[in-house]
């Protein structure tokens, strides 16, 4: 029999998960707004009971938990609701999963980390300069309190996203103005198309525990959203702002030593490779 899984939030990642998944088990999609022809089911995580009810209603094997308020400056000028999405709902959503032996997988950050010395491995210790590193980590600690939860810390993402019709990098799309306030941060973006399969990966192999995804590439922000700029052959939509005025100072380096995923088997696209993809998609 097919195995069941429940994907939380079906914005940006849920969608590519959504897609990938679907080919493997019986998904079903929960969000609070969107609905693609009624596929997808309205429930607000934040509302305890809700998720309680819904999870021992459908009883799924897996939970993924993509649910956030994903841009880090947003979490910093709204505590209470950065704390409600990115550490209430994850810690909902744990408690009905182990209500009904549920392995739940909850999509972290690389922003844990204060970007000082870059290459982290799994094992580092994580040390907050936001909101939302803060909440990240303490969600990060409830889930892996289930010794067969799984913990996702993902670098920046990119990619294609086909209900907007464009090209998204990390939290924003890439049209109109594209803000860099600083050029120089250091990231290992990772092909959104990536994560779908090695989420898939690790739970055929029934891992469990922390993993690093991201991409092979260490790149220079500036370089990375630049090139990302150029397949659509407009004139760039990029404009390098004042970091004066920005309201906080992004870690410098977050890049992930990706070691562990890379030794089970996991397959990551270059940034070249993913160059070409996206060109062939647009
Ligand atoms: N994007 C990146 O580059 C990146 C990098 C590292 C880690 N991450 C993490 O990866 C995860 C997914 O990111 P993403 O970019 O896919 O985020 P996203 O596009 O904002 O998706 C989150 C989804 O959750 C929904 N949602 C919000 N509040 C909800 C609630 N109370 N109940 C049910 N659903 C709710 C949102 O609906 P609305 O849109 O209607 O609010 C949205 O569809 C997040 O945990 C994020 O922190 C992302």
């Amino acid at each position: 029999m097919r195995k069941k899984i429940v994907i939380i939030g079906v914005g940006f990642l849920g969608r590519h998960l959504f897609k990938f998944l679907r080919n493997y088990f019986d998904v079903v999609g929960v969000d609070i707004n969107y609905n693609e022809n009624g596929s997808i089911n309205k429930v607000d995580v934040t509302n305890k009971k809700e998720i309680n009810f819904f999870l021992k209603k459908e009883k799924p094997d897996f939970v993924i938990n993509t649910v956030a308020m994903s841009s880090y400056v947003a979490c910093q000028n709204n505590y209470e609701l950065c704390r409600k999405l990115n550490y209430n709902a994850a810690v909902n959503i744990l408690n009905a999963c182990n209500h009904i032996s549920a392995k739940m997988i909850f999509i972290s950050s690389s922003y844990v980390f204060d970007g000082d010395k870059g290459n982290y491995l799994e094992e580092d210790i994580p040390n907050a300069s936001s909101h939302y590193s803060t909440l990240k980590i303490a969600a990060e600690k409830e889930v892996l309190k289930n010794k067969k939860s799984i913990v996702i810390r993902s670098e920046p993402m990119y990619g294609y996203d086909e209900l907007k019709k464009t090209l998204v990098i990390g939290t924003k799309s890439l049209e109109g103005n594209f803000e860099i306030a600083y050029p120089e941060l250091l990231r290992c973006p990772i092909f959104i198309n990536d994560i779908p399969s090695i989420i898939y990966g690790l739970i055929i192999k029934e891992e469990c525990g922390i993993f690093n995804v991201a991409g092979k590439d260490k790149l220079r922000w500036i370089d990375f959203v630049s090139k990302l700029d150029m397949i659509e052959n407009k004139f760039s939509r990029i404009r390098i702002v004042d970091a004066s005025n920005w309201e906080l100072e992004p870690p410098h380096d977050t890049t992930l030593d990706i070691t562990k995923i890379n030794k089970i088997g996991m397959n990551i696209t270059s940034f070249t490779d993913a160059l070409d993809k996206l060109r062939k998609l647009l």
